[in-house]
C-alpha cells in the first residue's frame, strides 16, 4: 500500500487512495516491458508510487484505475482526449466503422470524406496526409521541405519537442551524428537569435519548424512575442524555406477552428496536427499548400495503418461534435475557471506558484524548485485525492470538464498546497 500524503504536516489520509494493483502489475510489467512502461506514461515520469500505473476505464472528464481510484484527470491522455472520454459520438462513428470494417486493402471511403472536409474547413491550407502519430508528420514535412527546397538545414526552437524521429528525439542515443548535424537551434522569443540562425545557415535553410508557444517540460509556458514570429516569418520567406508549424499538441485547443497559427497571425506552408483530432483514435495529419503538392506526391511515404478506417471515421465526429457542441468556449470557460481557482488556492495556501500559458493548456510550476520537489509533492497529494495535476508537464483542458470538476479540483489543490507549505 503506498500513501503519499503521510509524508507532509497536517494531512490526513482518510480519502488517500490504495495503488495496490497498479504498482504490482508495474513490478510484473518490468519483467516484459523494458522499463515496465517506456516514456513518458510511466508514473516515473511524474511521481512513482504515487500516481496510477494502469488505467480501467474513462469516461468525461473521468479515469478510473485498476485499483478502482477515480480521478478528475487534467493530462486528457497527454492531450488528445479534447471532447472527453468515451464520447458517445465519437464512439457509435468508431463502432459503426469497424462493422463495416476497420482496415482493408484500400483506403476506406471515409477517407475521402475527412480530406474533403479538412481541405474545406481550412481556406489556408489545400491538400492533407495521415499518418498516426505526432512523429509521423512531423518527420514528413522536413523530408517534404528538404526535397522541395533542396536544402537540408532545419531549424528549430531550442528544447522545443517535436517528436522521437532520429532528427528531433532528445537525448539522441542510437542516433548516428549526422542525423543531428542537419539541424541548428534559435532561442524561443528572442528575434535576434532568429535572425542570428538564418544568417549562419545563409542558402542552407530547409525550414524552420515552430509550435505555436512555448510548452517545453519543467518550463513556463510562454506565448511568442508579435516580433519574434514576424522575424521567423520573415526570415523563412526572405530565405526560400519553408515554414512548418508543429499544432501536434495545441491543435484544437487555442483556436476554434483548431488551427493555433490563426490566432497568432502566421503563415504556415505546412502544418502538423496529431492528438486531437481522433479523441483518442491515432491519427495525424499534415495540411499544406498548393505549391508543395507536386513534392508531397513524390515522396515514399508509407505505413500499414496510415489509412485505417475507423479513425477517419472518429475524427469526422469529432469535427463535428467540436463545432456543434461548443467545445472550445466550454473548454475556455472550464480552463479560465481552473485558473482562477488555482491562483486563489494557491494565494490562500500561501504556495508560491506559477500557473503560466493559456487557459486550455495551463502549466503549474513552484517558485524555487528545480528539482520539482514541490511540484512532485503537490502532485503526489492531489493524484491520492482523486486529482492527475502533472509535475512536469503542461495540462489539457476538455470540453467534459464541467464546473463541478473544476470546484473539486481546486478544492483538492488548496488542501495539497497547504500540505506542501506545511511540509518546506
Ligand atoms: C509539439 C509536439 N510535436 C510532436 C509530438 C510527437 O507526437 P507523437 O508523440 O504523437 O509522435 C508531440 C508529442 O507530444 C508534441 O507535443
Amino acid at each position: 500500500m503506498r500513501h503519499a500524503g503521510d509524508r507532509y504536516a497536517g494531512c490526513t489520509l482518510s480519502h488517500v487512495t490504495v495503488l495496490t494493483e497498479s504498482y504490482e502489475m508495474f513490478a510484473r510489467a518490468e519483467r516484459v516491458i523494458p522499463g515496465g512502461i517506456f516514456g513518458t506514461r510511466s508514473p516515473r515520469f511524474s511521481s512513482f508510487g504515487d500516481f496510477p500505473a494502469f488505467i480501467r476505464s474513462a469516461r468525461g472528464s473521468r479515469i478510473t484505475d485498476v485499483d478502482g481510484n477515480e480521478y478528475i484527470d487534467f493530462m486528457c491522455g497527454f492531450g488528445p482526449i479534447v471532447l472527453g472520454y468515451n464520447h458517445l459520438a465519437v464512439q457509435e462513428a468508431v463502432r459503426g466503422q469497424e462493422e463495416r470494417g476497420g482496415s482493408f486493402t484500400f483506403p476506406g471511403d471515409v477517407t475521402l470524406e475527412l480530406a474533403e472536409t479538412l481541405v474545406a474547413r481550412w481556406d489556408w491550407g489545400d491538400w492533407v496526409m495521415f499518418g498516426k502519430n505526432g512523429s509521423d508528420v512531423t518527420t514528413l514535412s522536413t523530408r517534404i521541405a528538404r526535397a522541395h527546397t533542396g536544402r537540408m538545414k532545419l531549424l528549430v526552437a531550442a528544447g522545443a519537442y517535436h517528436g522521437f524521429d532520429p532528427w528531433s528525439v532528445p537525448g539522441g542515443q542510437g542516433v548516428p551524428p549526422a542525423h543531428r548535424s542537419e539541424r541548428d537551434e534559435f532561442t524561443w522569443n528572442d528575434a535576434g537569435s532568429v535572425h542570428a540562425c538564418f544568417d549562419r545557415n545563409e542558402g542552407d535553410v530547409a525550414a524552420v519548424m515552430l509550435c505555436p508557444i512555448r510548452h517545453d517540460a519543467m518550463h513556463d509556458i510562454e506565448l511568442p512575442a508579435a516580433e519574434f514570429l514576424a522575424a521567423v516569418q520573415q526570415r523563412a520567406e526572405a530565405a526560400g524555406a519553408l515554414l512548418i508549424v508543429d499544432d501536434i499538441r495545441c491543435g484544437f485547443r487555442l483556436h476554434p477552428s483548431g488551427a493555433s497559427h490563426l490566432r497568432f497571425g502566421l503563415r504556415p506552408d505546412l502544418v502538423c496536427f496529431g492528438k486531437a483530432i481522433g479523441n483518442g483514435q491515432p491519427l495525424s495529419l499534415l495540411v499544406g499548400k498548393e505549391a508543395l503538392r507536386a513534392t508531397a506526391q513524390s515522396l515514399y511515404y508509407t505505413g500499414t495503418h496510415f489509412f485505417a478506417a475507423t479513425p477517419m471515421a472518429a475524427a469526422l465526429a469529432v469535427l463535428r461534435a467540436y463545432d456543434g457542441e461548443g467545445a472550445y468556449e466550454a473548454m475556455q470557460s472550464a480552463g479560465a475557471m481552473l485558473r482562477d481557482g488555482i491562483l486563489a488556492a494557491a494565494r490562500r495556501a500561501g504556495a508560491c506558484v506559477r500557473f503560466t500559458g493559456p487557459a486550455t493548456m495551463p502549466n503549474l510550476l513552484f517558485d524555487d524548485d528545480p528539482k520539482l520537489k514541490r511540484g512532485r509533492a503537490f502532485a503526489a497529494a492531489a493524484a491520492q485525492r482523486g486529482v492527475i495535476f502533472h509535475p512536469r508537464h503542461n495540462w489539457f483542458l476538455s470540453s467534459a470538464h464541467t464546473p463541478e470538476d473544476i470546484a473539486q479540483a481546486v478544492a483538492v489543490a488548496e488542501e495539497c498546497f497547504r500540505l506542501v507549505v506545511a511540509g518546506t
